[in-house]
C-alpha cells in the first residue's frame, strides 16, 4: 500500500464520479456510476436523491478498495432542491439545476426583494434553476410537501449527510441558492425574511476546504476527514488550477461554463453573469452558464445517430470547413441562462442546405456551443476580467476539434491539464486540504495541477467565426419574435 490517497466524489447530472488521487496529483483510480433523470413534464427535471447516495457509495468503495484514504472532498451539480422531513427522510424527488418550472416564482422573488437589492446581496437575479424559486414553487403547488420540510440540502450535501451524518454546505454551492449574501459569505437574513422562508431549514455555511466532519461510525471508512467541498463549477476551477485572476475555467459538460476567479466581490448590475463565492476562501468568481453544451452534442447524437460513438461523429464534423457553409445552431435546447435568462428560449438550426449532412449538423452544434461560451466570455470582459489563457475540462474537452473551435471563437489558448477530471479532481484536492495533506488550496494546486498541452486558436477559423458570432447573436431576438 503506497501513501494515503485523496478521494474526490462528484455528484453530477448523469452520474457520480469518484476519483482517487495521490498527494502529488497522480490519478490512481476513477469510477463512475450512472443514474436516470426524470422529466415528468416539459421543462421539469428531477432525480431521486437515493440514487445519488447509492451511486456515491458504490463508486467510493471501488476507488478506495485496497487503499488508505487520507481525506474525501465533495463536489456536485449545483442548485438542486432536496427537501427532508423531521426524521431526515427525502420528501419528494430533487428538483434540478436545469428545471424550468419556476418562471412565476422568479418574478415574485425579484418583486419581493427588489431587483437591484437582490442582485447587490446575492450577486444574481432570480433564475429558474436556482434553489429559492423552487421552494416558493413547492409552497404554491405542493403545500403538503412544503409543510413537512424540516431541512433543505443541495445534491452533494445529501451525500455528505449520509456519509458523515453532518449537516453542512459550503459557500460556493450556497451561492447558487439565491439565499446567500455572497459578499459576506453567509445566509442573507434580508432575502430569507422577504421570501418568508424559515432560516432553520438551512445548514451552516463553511469554506470549501474546511473540514466538515468525518465519515460516520460503522462505515468502512470511519473517521476519514471530509471537506465541505464545492459546487461543481468552483470544484472544476480548482481542479484545473483556475484559482487566481487571469486564468479562466472553461467546462464542456452537460452545461457549458466560462468561469473567472475574482480577487474581490463584484457583480454585474444586470446580473447577466453569476457572481458566486469561489472555493478558495475569501475569493469570488464570476461565470456565465449555458444549459446545453455537451448536452447539445448528446442530443444531436441521439437524434441523428443513436448509439454511435462521439468520436466518429466528431470526425464527420471535422470534414466540414469552419462555419459549416453557413449553418448556424442555437444551443437553447432547454431554455438558456447566460446571456438571455430565458426558460422559453429554444434551439434552432438556421441556414440548412441540401448539401448539409450529419457531419455538418454536428459541426454547427460544436460551433453554436462555442458562440454561446463567447457570449459569457464577453460579459466577463465587461466586468473587467482579463484572461491570458483558459483551462478546459468536462467530457467535451476530450475532443480536440471542439477545443480548437472554442479556442478560435474565444480567441485564447485552451490549456489542458494532466487530468481532465475537473470537478472530481478539484474535490479530491479540497479533501486533501481538509485532511492537512496540503496547507491550502494554492499549495494543493501547485503540487497537483500540471498543464500538459495547449490548443491554440486557428487564425483562419478566428476570422470566419468573428463574422459568424454577429449572425449567431442576431438569431435569438429574431426567433423570439417568431415564437
Ligand atoms: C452552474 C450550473 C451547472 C450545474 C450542473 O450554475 O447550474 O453547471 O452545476 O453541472
Amino acid at each position: 500500500m503506497g501513501s494515503p490517497a485523496l478521494v474526490g466524489l462528484d455528484v453530477g447530472t448523469t452520474g457520480v464520479k469518484a476519483l482517487a488521487l495521490s498527494a502529488d496529483g497522480e490519478v490512481l483510480a476513477v469510477a463512475t456510476r450512472g443514474y436516470p433523470l426524470s422529466t415528468p413534464r416539459p421543462g421539469w427535471s428531477e432525480q431521486d436523491p437515493e440514487d445519488w447516495w447509492r451511486a456515491a457509495e458504490s463508486a467510493l468503495a471501488e476507488v478506495a478498495s485496497g487503499r488508505e484514504v487520507a481525506g474525501i472532498g465533495l463536489s456536485g451539480q449545483m442548485h438542486g432542491l432536496v427537501t427532508l422531513d423531521e426524521s431526515g427522510r427525502v420528501i419528494r424527488p430533487a428538483i434540478l439545476w436545469n428545471d424550468q418550472r419556476t418562471a412565476e416564482e422568479c418574478a415574485e422573488i425579484e418583486q419581493r426583494v427588489g431587483f437591484e437589492r437582490l442582485v447587490a446581496l446575492t450577486g444574481n437575479r432570480a433564475l429558474t434553476g436556482f434553489t429559492a424559486p423552487k421552494l416558493l414553487w413547492l409552497r404554491r403547488h405542493e403545500p403538503e410537501a412544503y409543510a413537512r420540510i424540516a431541512r433543505v440540502l443541495l445534491p452533494k450535501d445529501v451525500v455528505r449527510q449520509r456519509l458523515t451524518g453532518d449537516w453542512a454546505i459550503d459557500a460556493s454551492d450556497a451561492s447558487g441558492t439565491l439565499l446567500l449574501d455572497v459578499e459576506q459569505r453567509d445566509w442573507s437574513g434580508e432575502v430569507i425574511e422577504a421570501l418568508e422562508l424559515p432560516s432553520v431549514w438551512l445548514p451552516p455555511v463553511l469554506e470549501s476546504p474546511a473540514r466538515a466532519g468525518a465519515v460516520r461510525a460503522g462505515h468502512e471508512r470511519q473517521g476519514t476527514p471530509v471537506a465541505a467541498g464545492a459546487g461543481d463549477q468552483a470544484a472544476a476551477a480548482v481542479g484545473v488550477g483556475a484559482v487566481r485572476p487571469g486564468v479562466l475555467s472553461v467546462v464542456l459538460g452537460t452545461s457549458g461554463v466560462v468561469l473567472a476567479p475574482l480577487p474581490a466581490y463584484a457583480h454585474d448590475d444586470e446580473a447577466r453573469v453569476h457572481a458566486f463565492c469561489h472555493a478558495v476562501p475569501g475569493t469570488w468568481q464570476a461565470m456565465g452558464v449555458m444549459l446545453s453544451a455537451a448536452g447539445s452534442l448528446q442530443w444531436v447524437r441521439d437524434v441523428a445517430a443513436p448509439g454511435s460513438p462521439f468520436d466518429g461523429l466528431v470526425d464527420e464534423a471535422g470534414a466540414w470547413p469552419a462555419g459549416a457553409e453557413g449553418l448556424v445552431f442555437l444551443p437553447y435546447l432547454a431554455g438558456e441562462r447566460t446571456p438571455h435568462a430565458d426558460p422559453d428560449a429554444r434551439g434552432a438550426f438556421v441556414g440548412l442546405h441540401v448539401r448539409h449532412d450529419r457531419g455538418a449538423l454536428v459541426r454547427a452544434v460544436l460551433e453554436g456551443v462555442a458562440f454561446g461560451l463567447r457570449d459569457s466570455f464577453d460579459l466577463l470582459g465587461e466586468l473587467g476580467v482579463e484572461a491570458t489563457a483558459a483551462r478546459a475540462s468536462g467530457g467535451g474537452a476530450r475532443s480536440r476539434l471542439w477545443l480548437r473551435i472554442v479556442a478560435s471563437v474565444l480567441g485564447v489558448p485552451l490549456e489542458l491539464t494532466e487530468s481532465e477530471e475537473g470537478s472530481a479532481f478539484g474535490a479530491a484536492l479540497l479533501g486533501g486540504v481538509a485532511a492537512g495533506v496540503f496547507a491550502d488550496v494554492h499549495e494543493a494546486v501547485e503540487r497537483c495541477v500540471r498543464v500538459r498541452d495547449t490548443v491554440e486558436p486557428d487564425p483562419a477559423w478566428q476570422e470566419t467565426y468573428a463574422g459568424l458570432q454577429d449572425r449567431y447573436r442576431a438569431l435569438y431576438p429574431a426567433l423570439k419574435v417568431a415564437r
